[in-house]
Order: structure tokens, then C-alpha cells, then sequence
């Protein structure tokens, strides 16, 4: 503990709260506090940059900060900077070993005291929250070992009903349930991933040259993922005509790698028609733990999810209880409703995500994924994420059971 003698040096710190009003309250009490500001931070990417290059003595970081991530944390650990974390205390499970943590409700007095605390301690942080923690229920954010993530498998039929919107709202929407997510975009035509979320299109599948296999005989795939808002990224590739690079060897290598590493592999195969569709992609289906296909509400998007359906079915022979349908951008009860999906194509309809141009747009504008927006498309990806995170951690029951509850009922599709 420092001494609080008069001539005690001033700490310098980076201030990274990102809400004005607070951030105004904590730097007037600090400064009061002798703790010089040398630097404030807007979001995890130049908090990293800064804690590399700056000779700060702590940091104090909200964890709602934009675009901070796990990844983000693990880099300023590295970057050796004693760090405060403002979180709510139920999270504090989350962070544990990533940083000194204080409830966000704290006053700007015991920030001020925690980092000079930190500042004098160093980068050490302890694995579990000690007493003031709150550490919710025990429950665990690292995953064993010895257990593997689950791979989950976004695609659709012809016509763009969403699938990379609905990739990357449930990878965000998982991470926000504590689940470590990785995204993986594997459409080959040429991915969308990096513009959607403001991304490094030089790093991704395409760095995973087939000769770059360690001595372990694992695929360095750590080296090309990129943090993303909640999760991270393995980007895919630009050019339709890189594709040829992306063998079905690669690509199962990088997905078994990453399902080591995370709880949820969510990926991104884009479209999927017969005929046309990749080795590569048919080798990430064949190893999905779970497939969702996307299909939209009207007479020809179901007609495609339909010919994408039976393609899955009867040329890959996939199993109908590994998949599901996300019946997207349905517009209040026109078009078909979930009975009417479930009847045409003898799958389960798992959610049904509403039509919301305006989120959609924000989105596409702000380079977030849509839960972060808000709205009804995004309370739709949420219910997913619970229901398949509910799947995910239940205890394995004895005997057979449906991987997904089907209920069949007649319906009007595909009627003469
Ligand atoms: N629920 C929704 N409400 C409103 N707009 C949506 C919704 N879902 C997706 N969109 C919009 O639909 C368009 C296509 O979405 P997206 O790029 O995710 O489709 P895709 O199936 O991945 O297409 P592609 O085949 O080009 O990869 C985008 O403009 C997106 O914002
Ligand atoms: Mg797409």
C-alpha cells in the first residue's frame, strides 16, 4: 500500500469510461484525488493501443466501453498495465483474472482509492473475485479442457434472407449469455463478416495457408482471429476467387482448432444451393453440431429454403435432428407463420425473428451487430441465444430425444 504523505508522485492514469456524464464525475474526483489524467480512451482498440505505447501507471475501463471485448482485456493484461474494471457485480465471474474489479455503481472516492491499490499491486489480478466479488452462483466462464464447443452452422437457399445478420446478432447474443463465441465466416462467394462489424480484411481464413500446421499438427488459427463487439472473428475471404484457397481441409482444421478454444463455433456458410456450394462448405456442415437454416416468410424464399432443405438432406444426408429453421424478417402475420414453415420443410421453426428495417439499418450504418441496436429483430436473436444456450448446458439426459421439439401441423405450402 502507497503512503499518504503530501509528497506522494501523482499516479497517471487513462480514463476509458465512454459515458460522458460519468466520465465528467470520476475525472473531476481524480484529478481532486491527485491522479492525474494522462489520457482518455473511447473504445478497447485505442485503450490497447495506448496501454502499449503510454507510460500510464493504471487504467480505470467501464466494461460497457465500446467494442471491449475478452480478447481486448487479454491484450492489455499483456500489455502489463494495471487495470480497474467497472462492471456490475454480477459480471464480475466474467472477468475474473483479467482485472481489478470494482461495481460500477462505486463512488468516484473508491475508484480513485482501487487504483491507486492497483497501480502499487501491478497487473496481478485475482482468479476468482475475492469477498467484494459477487461472483454469481459459482458458475464458471472458462470451459474445461477436456470439453469441446458446439458448432453451429448458420446458411440458407437462394435470396440473402440474412443469414450473416443472424450470424453475427447470435454470436453477440451468446457472448452476452457468457458464452465464449467465435465467429466464423465461411461464406466463400466472398464474405460480408468485416464490413458488417469494421474488420481487418487481411487477417482470417485466408492466412491459414494449408502449410502453416504447427508441430502439434494443429493449425495456428489463434494468430488470424480479430476481436469483434463480445466475441471473436475468424474473417473469411473477399474475393469469390480466393476460394480455391480455402480447401475442406483447412476449413475442418480451423473449426476443430477454434472448438478447443471456444464454447460456440458460430459460423457463417452463406448460401447453400446444389451444385454450386464448396467442398469446403459442405465439410463445415457435415461437422456442425447444429444447423440452422434461414429462410424468409414469403411464397419464394420458402421455395428456396425448401430446395436448400432437401439438398442438405438428401445429397449430404444430414439427419432432420440436426436441424432447425430461423424464420427471419417475417412482417407482423403476413406471409408464412412458423406452422406453416415447420409443415413445408418437416423442421422445427427454432425462432422467428421479425422484420425491422430501421435496427437493420443502424446496424449496417454503425458496424454492430443488430442486438446491440436493440429492437424486436434483436429480442428475437436473444430468445435463440437463451433456448440454445439452455440446450447447451443442460445435463445429457438418458435415452433418445429429439434434439429439437417438432410439431407438425397441415399447411398451405407446396399445396397444389
Ligand atoms: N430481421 C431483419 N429485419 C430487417 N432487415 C433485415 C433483417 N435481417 C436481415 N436484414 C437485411 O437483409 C439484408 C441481407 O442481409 P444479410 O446480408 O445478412 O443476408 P445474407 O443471407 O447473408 O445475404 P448474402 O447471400 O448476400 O450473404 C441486409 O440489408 C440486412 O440488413
Ligand atoms: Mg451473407
Amino acid at each position: 500500500m502507497t503512503n499518504s504523505g503530501a509528497a506522494r508522485p501523482a499516479i497517471r492514469a487513462i480514463l476509458a469510461v465512454g459515458n460522458p456524464a460519468r466520465e465528467r464525475e470520476l475525472r473531476e474526483a481524480l484529478i481532486a484525488g491527485g491522479i492525474a489524467i494522462s489520457e482518455r480512451c473511447l473504445d478497447g482498440a485505442s485503450l490497447v493501443e495506448r496501454a502499449q505505447s503510454l507510460d500510464a501507471d493504471v487504467a480505470l475501463v467501464s466494461s460497457d466501453l465500446h467494442r471491449l471485448s475478452p480478447a481486448t482485456l487479454l491484450s492489455l493484461r499483456e500489455a502489463r498495465l494495471p487495470l480497474v474494471l467497472l462492471a456490475e457485480p454480477a459480471d464480475f465471474g466474467k472477468y475474473a483474472g483479467l482485472a481489478h474489479l470494482l461495481s460500477s455503481r462505486s463512488s468516484a472516492g473508491e475508484a480513485a482509492k482501487t487504483m491507486r491499490q492497483a497501480a502499487a499491486r501491478g497487473a496481478v489480478y485475482a482468479a476468482s473475485p475475492g469477498a467484494d466479488g459477487g461472483r454469481p452462483g459459482g458458475e464458471s466462464y472458462a470451459r474445461g479442457p477436456d470439453v469441446e464447443g458446439r458448432v453451429l452452422v448458420l446458411l440458407a437457399g437462394k435470396g440473402a434472407p440474412g443469414v450473416t445478420t443472424l450470424a453475427i446478432g447470435l454470436a453477440e447474443a451468446l457472448s452476452e449469455r457468457r458464452r465464449r463465441v467465435v465467429l466464423v465466416d465461411a461464406d466463400l462467394r466472398g464474405g460480408n463478416v468485416v464490413p458488417y462489424l469494421y474488420l481487418d480484411p487481411s487477417r482470417g481464413l485466408l492466412g491459414l495457408g494449408v502449410d502453416r500446421y504447427g508441430d502439434s499438427g494443429s493449425l495456428p488459427v489463434e494468430e488470424e482471429l480479430q476481436d469483434g463487439p463480445g466475441f471473436m472473428v475468424l474473417a473469411g475471404i473477399e474475393k469469390p476467387e480466393a476460394q480455391r484457397s480455402v480447401t475442406a481441409e483447412l476449413a475442418t482444421a480451423a473449426v476443430r482448432r477454434l472448438r478447443e478454444l471456444y464454447d460456440e463455433v458460430v459460423v457463417d456458410a452463406g448460401e447453400i444451393v446444389g451444385g454450386n456450394s464448396s467442398a469446403a462448405a459442405e465439410s463445415l456442415i457435415r461437422a456442425a453440431d447444429r444447423v440452422l437454416v434461414v429462410a424468409g416468410a414469403g411464397l419464394v424464399a420458402a421455395w428456396n429454403a425448401q430446395c436448400c432443405v432437401r439438398y442438405l438432406r438428401e445429397e449430404l444426408g444430414l439427419p432432420p435432428e440436426l436441424l432447425g429453421v430461423l424464420l427471419n424478417r417475417r412482417e407482423g402475420r403476413a406471409g408464412y407463420g412458423p406452422r406453416e414453415v415447420e409443415q413445408a420443410l418437416g423442421l422445427p421453426v427454432l425462432a422467428v425473428i421479425p422484420e425491422d428495417r430501421r435496427a437493420a439499418r443502424r446496424a449496417i450504418v454503425e458496424q454492430l451487430p443488430l442486438t446491440v441496436i436493440g429492437g424486436k429483430a434483436a429480442r428475437g436473436l436473444r430468445a435463440l441465444a437463451a433456448q440454445l444456450t439452455e440446450q447447451a448446458t443442460a445435463p445429457a439426459r438418458a435415452g433418445k430425444q429429439r434434439r429439437w421439439p417438432l410439431r407438425l401441423r397441415p399447411t398451405a405450402i407446396g399445396r397444389k
